[in-house]
């Protein structure tokens, strides 16, 4: 593996000596960084970085990255990318006025990604995932939570956690997934869930662990979907099995489920479009980690979640795309970036904390990336020039990413 040299880079953001815990609260809004810096990768590493003028004589290559900011890659701790065909037909009904829930109940939403699930084969989701992991590395990502979730079946559930451990093993992204069976009651057990439930924890969890498939498990936790309680019950399945959760929770009503997820010793609560003081109390006491995910309620035009709230309670705030065919159709960190400032008020600094080393935190990668940090895995993105840190969220459109190194 050949080292690398960046020169003269503008500034260095995102420094953190240990880089192992999540920022939070006010301190969200520093990002330390070095400006006119060096930074050497060797062996895939961070080597050393600092003063331009400290910047070693020789590399196998040498960046000059005048002009350019060097920031940790974006961590994306919730995502559905393998999936089959698209649902470009409920966009339209949604254009002419009908609700997620009203979509899904048509026989649209997840059930209608798990029909195409299941005429899918292992080859084409993965052609499909794949293509969707090259595009976001494109656009600075580095690291990608993947679930499961669309197979709401044994074979179904077993096919794509297969799919994502192939990814994992061919991609330079680092990858972990999440068993997500409890997405949405299948047709046949709509009015048997007990039997679903069993399905899951005394037939799947033990193939999942057997093989190792799963990193961590999610539950829908919702109306219409999986119930406080049915969430508890799984979640604690789940950690019998050594998966840690992760949690889809708040997104449409709020039932209680940050508080059982927290309970279940949640890694993170993903979605919280709405949250109750209590939820803020609960996170304030647990290392539950909030993530927020601005691309849905940008596509379902749904609130966003309440970053100001949260942040300025001390707590930590996570950023993610969470792209799937439904509800957020991008993986683009990017623009999430730049939604979080313009819809959710968070200032530029905060944003790529939340997107780098909280994400990082939400998805247990902190150890290997996420920050600048002697050790680490040199995941990092190189920007195109660019005056400020600030012109990253601004330019929304656009792609400044000019390389990713984990490519
Ligand atoms: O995170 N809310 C549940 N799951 C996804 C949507 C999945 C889908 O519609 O296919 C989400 O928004
Ligand atoms: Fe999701």
């Amino acid at each position: 593996m050949k080292s690398i040299l960046l020169r003269n880079i503008k500034s260095l953001a995102g420094i953190y000596k240990e880089g192992t815990a999540p920022v939070c609260g006010a301190d969200m809004k520093t990002l330390p960084s070095c400006s006119d810096a060096y930074l050497m990768i060797e062996k895939g590493r961070i080597h050393s970085f600092g003063n331009n003028d400290d910047a070693p004589e020789r590399a196998d290559e040498v960046i000059d990255a005048t002009g350019r900011w060097v920031l940790p890659c974006w961590c994306d701790s919730h995502t559905h990318i393998v999936y089959a065909g698209s649902r470009e037909t409920e966009f339209a009904d949604k254009i002419k006025g009908l609700t997620y829930e009203e979509i899904a109940a048509r026989g649209g939403g997840i059930l209608n990604s798990a029909k195409r699930m299941y005429a899918a084969g292992e080859e084409e989701l993965f052609e499909a995932a794949w293509a969707r992991l090259e595009e976001m590395k494109t656009m600075g990502t580095g690291a990608v939570e993947i679930k499961s979730g669309y197979g709401l079946s044994y074979e179904g559930e077993l096919k794509m956690l297969r799919v994502i451990r192939k990814l994992k093993e061919k991609s330079s992204l680092t990858i972990k997934a999440t068993f997500l069976g409890a997405h949405s009651y299948p047709e046949q057990y709509q009015s048997n869930h007990e039997a679903y439930i069993r399905l899951l924890i005394e037939e799947l969890l033990p193939q999942i662990a057997h093989e190792g498939l799963a990193d961590f498990i999610d539950v829908f936790c919702e109306k219409g979907y999986f119930s406080v309680d049915e969430t508890s019950r799984i979640l604690e399945a789940g950690n019998n099995y050594g998966l840690q959760p992760k949690v889809h929770v708040n997104q449409f009503n709020v039932l209680g489920g940050v508080k059982a997820s927290i309970q279940a010793g949640a890694r993170s609560v993903d979605h919280l479009e709405l949250i109750h003081e209590e939820d803020v109390l609960a996170l304030l006491s647990s290392r539950t980690i909030p993530v927020a995910l601005p691309g849905c309620s940008l596509f379902l035009k749904i609130p966003y979640t309440p970053a100001r709230q949260l942040i300025d309670a001390g707590l930590p705030l996570a950023l993610a795309t969470d792209y799937n065919p439904g509800s957020a159709p991008s993986g683009n960190m990017n623009l999430v970036n730049a939604l979080a400032c313009i819809q959710m008020q968070m200032t530029p600094e905060e944003v790529m904390n939340a997107s780098t080393l909280n994400g990082a935190c939400a998805m247990d990668v902190q150890q290997h990336i996420g920050s600048i940090t002697v050790g680490k895995k040199a995941n990092l993105l190189l920007t195109k020039p660019i005056p400020s840190l600030a012109t990253l969220p601004y330019s929304f459109g656009s792609n400044l990413v000019e390389r990713n190194f984990t490519a």
